[in-house]
């Protein structure tokens, strides 16, 4: 029998992974996924399950782009710049808020709300619906769909939204532009395509101190990326053994409004932590920091283009820092330790570390690829493999002594131990 081809192939699959969740969720009373309001963020699935997710998703993809041919992926991909255009109006003109919870709305009406030109921002919002992003009930009329509720009841995600949209999105339509002005080595901070959009000479961290209220949105996106599966602060626990620090100094440089701190001292009251980071995000810390929160966490602002303050602390810790900064800015971050090293001082770097290549799904080496492409868009700089990892931290000083580099379950992040070893 001729074996079938690879579309049949490919639905097979999908098939098969597909039951194989459905089967669960029906026997632990979990709802199907819906469009409909109040669905989970995300589908709560053990381990091997998210597996054979992680299989149903590729096939999807792959089969999506057979089926749509050359012509019609090429055409997908063009769209996709449109895609956000509606999304930032959702963000701008606060529409999941102006949208009755439980009711729909004549679509005229929430127009009129959001105070702009009637005929477009209805056209945005049919295009919203058309991206799920909006459900329409009936004919002229909208109402929330799961995602929209998401944005209207967690401020965090409308933060992430506007982040993407006003700050990241803009950068991306400019990093060829700005590859094209300042080709060759070095790469530096303050020539990227966010430079060029905005019209500025400063590293983006600094637009955003010059900014409290995009400083507020971009650590407000932080928190949120924490709860991101494979991002969450729990997975950096476990790959360190930091109780047998026992009663240590801990030092969070760039810890953004501390809320990796509050997971460590939580599993770790022993531990002092320092937190870092410039001073709208420790103001924003510690308007976060109410009476429950833990004693040994101290919150400093400081720049980590100056000396390090904290003498003689057993770690230091650089949580999603040094992927914001090529090379030379790494190095000069790191140097910065060197005179308040004492001998035998770990400096933790967790951070994503890139797969090979061609060793995840296509769709998931897609999603790095374009957190790699984001890196280049904000700050050219960039997601770094174990051994670029290894390289940058040996050229900063070879008194870094590598000790190991822990991949961590279920995530891009990984785990590099470095001992200074003077
Ligand atoms: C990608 S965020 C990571 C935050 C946090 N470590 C986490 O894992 O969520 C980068 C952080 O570096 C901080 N930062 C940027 N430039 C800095 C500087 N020169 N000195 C101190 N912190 C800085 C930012 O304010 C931001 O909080």
């Amino acid at each position: 029998m001729t074996p079938p081809g690879r579309i049949v192939q490919l639905a097979t699959d999908i098939l098969e992974h597909t039951t194989g969740i459905q089967t669960y969720l029906d026997a632990h009373g979990i709802p199907s996924p819906s469009f409909e309001p109040g669905t989970l963020p995300k589908l709560p699935l053990p381990p091997a399950l998210e597996d054979t997710l992680g299989q149903a998703l590729s096939a999807l993809d792959e089969l999506n782009a057979l089926l749509l041919g050359p012509l019609g992926w090429l055409k997908t991909q063009i769209d996709h710049a449109y895609d956000l255009v509606s999304l930032h109006a959702m963000y701008r003109f606060d529409v999941p808020s102006k949208i009755p919870l439980g009711a729909d709305i004549p679509i005229g009406e929430l127009a009129r709300k959001c105070n702009g030109d009637n005929n477009l921002v209805e056209r945005l919002l049919q295009h919203a619906v058309s991206n799920y992003l909006l459900i329409q009930p009936r004919p002229g009329y909208v109402a929330h769909s799961s995602t929209s509720t998401l944005l209207a009841q967690e401020p965090a995600f409308k933060d992430w939204v506007g982040t993407a949209c006003e700050d990241m999105w803009p950068a991306g339509t400019k990093v060829i532009d700005a590859l094209t002005k300042w080709p060759g080595a070095p790469a530096l901070p303050h020539q990227t395509g966010h430079n060029l959009v905005e019209n500025t000479a400063v590293p983006f961290f600094q637009t955003l101190e010059g900014d409290p209220d995009r400083a507020r949105r971009f650590a407000n996106t932080m928190w949120l990326m924490q709860k991101m599966p494979g991002f969450e602060p729990s997975a950096a626990l476990d790959a360190f053994d930091w109780a047998a620090l026992g009663e240590s100094t801990v030092v969070d440089i760039g810890g953004s409004t501390g809320d990796f701190a509050r997971e460590l001292t939580k599993k770790n009251p022993k531990l002092h932590i320092v937190v870092q980071d410039l001073p709208n995000v420790i103001e924003k810390a510690r308007s976060n920091f109410t009476r429950d929160s833990s004693s040994n966490i101290t919150l400093k602002a400081h720049d980590f283009f100056t000396p390090q303050p904290v003498q003689g602390a057993d770690v230091y810790f650089f949580r999603m820092i040094l992927h914001d900064w090529p090379e030379e800015s790494c190095t000069q971050i790191l140097r910065q330790l060197i005179p308040s090293l004492k001998p035998g001082a770990r400096v933790l770097v967790n951070d994503i570390c890139m797969p090979p290549v061609g060793t995840l799904p296509r769709y998931q080496e897609r999603q790095i690829r374009c957190q790699d492409i984001a890196m280049m868009a904000m700050f050219n700089s960039q997601e770094r493999s174990s051994a670029q990892w290894a390289r940058l931290i040996e050229r900063a000083d070879p008194r870094f002594h590598l000790q190991s580099v822990v991949q961590l379950p279920s995530s891009p992040l990984g785990l590099l131990q470095v001992i200074w070893m003077p």
